[in-house]
């Protein structure tokens, strides 16, 4: 997407002594012909580690509850909800616990299994109940394919190994026959695969080089399912040198994805309230968030270096935003609440994948229940759907669509002395020649006039739908589990094939043209 910033444009006609004034409206043009560029269904990922409530009490709740519906202990709240969203894969174990989690505790009779500390979420004891059937079996009933992280950090090759064999060989074999004895005759086939996690920090805090040797020795002995997808530990954040070195020295036949993790945290020391935050705060959040165009970008660049027809894959699988925690709940649970600005940051960070499709090909929300940027959050018997949801679930339309190229000359949104791109856009055209574009304005206080042009497309009609509120601080409670949710937008034009509409402010709104 090329964003042409509006000040820009402003200075530029004065020194060349015009007497046209900057224009209030926000033009856009979107390209309708010869596009290639599918944006894999991947970028709307999920990730859901053993992490305070987000597995125990979010996704599971034992096979002994009373109290809240399930099917084998996972809830079905939370699965009719997750199929709304058409969640296409959900990471597990971690984040920082993959590194610490050895798979066979958590296979055969939940009695019988041993307990750990986990050691990085609040020390609190992980009695192994949640393994890798249940939430195989979860991932099916979902319909998400499963990405699973596996143990590098203080595992071994041959215990990755066993893994893979035994979730996905078709055919006899030590791993294959445990497997059928606890109850799984047929292979899930899991496709998707982290050969570790921040492999620089909580992962074994080792320096690229030594990881890139590392990621191949793991690779080359995983064998035994079909169409794997290997996934190296990326960087963290503006990293690039991680990226240069895992590009340069692992050989591409065993590499199809290269991670990349990104939080738009305001202060690493001082992250700031979830929903009792300043517009001094917001604006820093955006920014936070806004920088993930930067770092896809110049990651990017480094791998089109050594990678120039685009076979691996940038996987951004932990994203989203970090704040403090709830007052009075556990430090190391991370629960926070959901706002309006989380709408922001997941509508603006969506279009930032969606326009970099031809490198992001996969990326996963942190956290899907009760950590972090859920989408979902539970209390017992009570479930409720964050702003957050919505947005994912107005944006699932782009999935495996072809995206439309975009060219967007955008107001600013002026906070003191610094300024930040207002309006945010993606566009698709879907199998059945649908057009999909997505909006967001971060501006808390103004309106955004926006003008579509479309080339090699006329459209005759636009439908839309827009999430927005009263206050930016405003969320969904338990006792009012729908103060923000879609509702029909229609108050846009198709005039002479312009599309014209006014987006409020801090608002996000998907259209459908035909
Ligand atoms: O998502 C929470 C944590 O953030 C993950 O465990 C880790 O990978 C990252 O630092």
């Amino acid at each position: 997407m090329a964003v042409i910033n509006k000040s820009v444009i402003a200075s530029v006609l004065m020194l060349i002594g015009s007497s046209v004034t900057a224009q209030t409206v926000n033009h856009i043009s979107v390209r309708s012909t010869d596009n290639k560029t599918k944006i894999s269904k991947h970028i709307y990922g999920h990730f859901a580690e053993h992490l305070g409530r987000c597995i125990y009490g979010g996704f599971y709740v034992g096979e002994s509850n009373k109290k809240v519906p399930h099917v084998n202990g996972i809830r079905k709240d939370v699965v009719e909800a997750l199929k709304k969203l058409k969640v296409p894969n959900l990471r597990w174990p971690g984040g920082c616990f993959a590194d610490t989690y050895h798979w066979k505790d958590g296979i055969g009779p939940k009695a019988d299994r041993p307990k750990m500390v986990n050691v990085w979420w609040s020390g609190v004891t992980e009695d192994n109940s949640f393994g890798t059937h249940d939430f195989l079996d979860m991932c099916e009933l979902i319909g998400a394919d499963p990405y699973l992280a596996g143990n590098v950090g203080s595992g071994t090759v041959a215990e990755f190994t066993d893994w893979v064999q035994y979730v996905s060989f078709d055919g006899s074999s030590p791993m294959s026959s445990l497997r059928a004895k606890n109850g799984r005759e047929k292979p899930w086939n899991v496709k998707l695969w982290g050969v570790g996690n921040e492999a620089w920090g909580c992962g074994g805090n080792m320096v690229p080089e030594y990881y890139a040797n590392i990621y191949r020795q793991y690779a080359t002995f995983m064998k035994g399912s079909k169409d794997m997808f290997r996934i190296a530990s990326g960087a963290n954040g503006d990293d690039y040198h991680w990226t240069e070195v895992l590009m340069r020295d692992i050989p591409h036949s065993i590499l199809d994805g290269v991670a990349l993790h990104h939080y738009a945290v305001i202060d690493w020391s001082k992250k700031g309230p979830s929903v009792e935050f300043s517009e001094e705060i917001y604006f820093k959040s955006m920014k936070a968030a806004l920088r993930m165009e930067e770092l896809v970008s110049r990651h990017s660049t480094i791998m089109d270096k050594y990678d120039p027809q685009k076979k691996v894959a940038l996987v951004v699988d932990e994203w989203g935003g970090w704040y403090d925690v709830e007052p009075g709940t556990n430090p190391g649970f991370l629960y926070q609440q959901n706002t309006m600005r989380d709408a922001m940051i997941a509508g603006l960070t969506l279009n930032i994948f969606n326009n970099h499709a031809d490198r992001v090909r996969i990326a996963n929300l942190a956290q899907t229940i009760n950590v972090l940027q859920s989408v979902i959050l539970t209390d017992e018997e009570k479930m409720l759907l964050t702003p957050t949801f919505h947005v994912m679930e107005m944006y699932n339309v782009h999935q495996d669509a072809t995206l439309l190229p975009i060219t967007i000359t955008t107001n600013d949104y002026v906070f003191k002395e610094e300024k930040l791109p207002a309006v945010s856009i993606s566009a698709s055209v879907d199998a059945a020649n649908l057009t999909h574009v997505t909006l967001v304005n971060i501006d808390p206080v103004k309106s955004q006039n926006i003008s579509l042009a479309f080339f090699g497309s006329v459209y005759k009609t636009a439908t839309g739908r827009i999430l927005t509120s009263g206050a930016l601080q405003d969320h969904n409670t338990f006792k009012d589990p729908e103060k923000i949710k879609p509702a029909t937008f229609n108050k846009v034009t198709v005039k002479n094939g312009e599309v014209t509409l006014t987006v409020p402010p801090f608002s996000v709104i998907s259209l459908e043209l035909k």
